[in-house]
């Protein structure tokens, strides 16, 4: 892909690096819930797990890889024979599947960590793209703490990588080190010095830790990078990942200045988001950028009346576009199926007319013994009675 497309794939890894925020672990039914919606939310391609951490893993990404379509279900391997046979036995049966193995390539990493020269890690890589290759044609190289590494090493890495294969080229900031005008120096100079470049498609993939990850990933596109590796919420490895639901919304709110573009429903944002935080428990904070309950909120006298008077005057998205509807809409013991579905829309659920008739059913019950039904109590019996999470 040429540096002029304006095109941006989304890769989503909230299944795999995601899942490694703490607190997050989710099980096989809730990662089943959780891709479907993904697939809702159109993301390119959906990085399921490490299937050669665990048996449990390579069950999930296998079926993920079984219940999704239209989107591609990546495996994570280390750059070793084994893990990549792994991966690909539990990626193979989606319809379009994806290898991502990765090695470091960082002085720190390779000395202390794989304790290899440089030398060897290049032909690591090779062999392990090679490897990959000979399955699918649909192979990701990632250099593990690419921003701590020398730019003429992943150049030289980079370009022996797609001549092996490597039709995604991913440079992450894997311990959140590095600066936006920095990292967006960093992948422009890799793309114009790696010789075959436009054979592969350059992605990011950035940590949180001094809460830079959209702004890296942000320079990194304007930069000629078309593949953002991002979470839901931003939920990850320490201080997390890029978060999808920013880095889209900022990408079409200021699509004047960024000129890309994504495939992703911005509607149902907020009900990923949703989705997300009821199956890992974790409430999704009020200021959280957004998604956020205060995302939308007004609450000083002069903005209030600057709303009333026009919406733009302090809102630069609306709420609609995320998939949060205005609607005030209280659901309790006199609330009839059509408010309940209502309801279920608004939370992004369309359900089938069975499952709604199970749905209202359960709310009624629910109602004779709860004064108020808050939007949780309704996600949670759709999750117990329709998914059986
Ligand atoms: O943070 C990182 O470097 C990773 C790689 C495996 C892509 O998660
Ligand atoms: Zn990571």
């Amino acid at each position: 892909m040429t540096i002029e497309s304006g095109r941006i794939r989304i890769f989503d890894t909230t299944l795999r690096d995601g899942e490694q925020s703490p607190g997050a672990t989710m099980n096989l039914q809730e990662k089943i819930r959780l891709a479907r919606q993904l697939e809702i939310l159109g993301v390119d391609i959906m990085e399921a797990g490490f299937p050669a951490s665990s048996q449990g893993d390579f069950e999930a990404v296998q079926a993920i890889a079984r219940a999704v379509r239209g989107v591609e279900v990546a495996g994570l391997c280390r750059a070793m024979p084994a893990d990549i046979d792994r991966a690909w036995d539990a990626v193979k049966v989606a319809e379009n599947p994806r290898i991502h193995t990765f090695l470091a390539t960082s002085p720190v990493h390779m000395q202390y960590k794989l304790r290899k020269e440089p030398d060897q890690v290049v032909e690591m890589a090779v062999a392990a793209v090679r490897h990959a290759a000979r399955y699918t044609s649909n192979v990701e190289f990632s250099a593990e703490d690419a921003s701590r590494s020398n730019p003429d090493f992943l150049v030289r890495v980079f370009e022996a990588v797609i001549n092996a294969g490597a039709t995604t080229i991913n440079v992450p900031d894997t311990v959140g080190y590095a600066q936006p005008e920095e990292f967006g120096r960093l992948i422009r100079y890799v793309i114009e010095n790696t010789p075959n470049s436009h054979k592969a498609v350059f992605s990011v993939h950035c940590h949180n830790d001094l809460g830079m990850g959209v702004a890296n990933t942000l320079a990194a596109l304007k930069a000629g990078a078309r593949q953002a590796e991002v979470t839901i919420s931003g939920i990850g490895e320490r201080a997390g990942n890029a978060s999808l639901e920013e880095i889209v919304m900022a990408l079409h709110t200021r699509r004047d200045f960024y000129q890309l573009d994504c495939g992703v429903v911005t509607e149902q944002l907020f009900p990923t988001c949703r989705l997300l935080s009821m199956i890992i428990g974790q409430p999704i904070p009020p200021n959280k950028a957004i998604v956020g309950a205060n995302a939308f909120a007004h609450e000083s006298g002069i903005h209030q009346d600057g709303m009333l008077k026009n919406r733009e005057t302090y809102e630069i998205m609306t709420p609609e576009s995320i998939g949060k509807t205005k609607t005030d809409l209280v659901i309790g013991k006199h609330s009839g199926r059509n408010a309940v579905k209502n309801k279920l829309e608004e939370l992004g659920y369309r359900l089938e007319e069975d499952q709604l008739v199970t749905v209202f059913e359960a709310v009624k019950k629910l109602a004779d013994k709860k004064k108020q039904i808050y939007d949780e109590d309704i996600e949670a019996l759709v999750l117990e009675e329709v998914y059986r999470l």
